[in-house]
């Protein structure tokens, strides 16, 4: 199972890539605008930055929603370092551009999946990831987690290619989920994979054993 973090501050995906378990970064324009980051040069740095950092997928979103401009978008992002994944959103001119970068060798991940058959159409068209969003689908009272075992079983189905990367993860027991679920990656904020590291056994009985210690070395 791979883990993505979400978020597009430099700081919080060093801390994720020190932890020694990062294996990519998604980004959206939310994200983006939330770091101060807007104009063309100073996105495509930002972008760069990123790939500095970490060793692969580095998800870039088009912001165009006509075929020709996410083509160009995309391409030019593409260009940017080889660990870029073109990020395209689930519309008719998205599938359009998916099928075409596949063709190009380009790797893509289709965003904003809510539905198997929506799923389905990306992987038909040859995207390298599919995402799927949990938190957004619990939001509203459909179960994302469900929506995730779907599109794995039926991928499985098929020997679909395309990864299942898990978006809007929120907290530490949608990961869980998801892993049991069989989600390929994880794209989710830093605080839910240091969720991971918590229990309360671990903190009094490692405080146990440092006081075993001192009292055995007469401390
Ligand atoms: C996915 O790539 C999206 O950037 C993200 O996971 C959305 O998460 P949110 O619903 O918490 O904004």
């Amino acid at each position: 199972m791979k883990f993505f973090i979400d978020t597009a501050n430099l700081n919080e995906i060093k801390e994720a890539y020190d932890l020694g378990v990062l294996d990519g970064v998604t980004t959206n324009p939310s994200l983006m605008a939330k770091e101060g980051i807007s104009g063309e040069a100073n996105v495509k740095a930002h972008y760069k930055a990123i790939c500095d950092i970490v060793d692969d997928n580095v998800s870039a979103e088009v912001i165009a929603t006509d075929y020709e401009g996410m083509i160009r978008e995309g391409k030019e992002l593409a260009k940017i370092d080889n660990k870029i994944v073109v990020k395209i959103p689930m519309i008719k001119d998205g599938i359009k551009a998916i099928k075409y970068f596949h063709n190009e060798g380009i790797r893509t991940n289709c965003t904003l999946i809510f539905s198997a058959g929506q799923a389905i159409l990306a992987a038909k068209a040859g995207a390298s990831f599919v995402s799927p969003f949990v938190g957004r689908l619990d939001d509203i009272s459909f179960d994302g987690i469900d929506l995730i075992e779907q599109i794995v079983n039926i991928y499985a189905n098929y020997g679909f290619a395309t990864q299942v990367l898990a978006a809007s993860v929120r907290h530490s027991m949608h990961l869980i989920k998801c892993a049991e679920v069989g989600a390929d990656v994880v794209t989710c904020p830093l605080k839910v994979i240091t969720g991971l590291l918590k229990h309360p056994l671990t903190d009094s009985g490692l405080a146990q054993f440092l006081a075993d210690h001192a009292k055995a070395a007469g401390k």
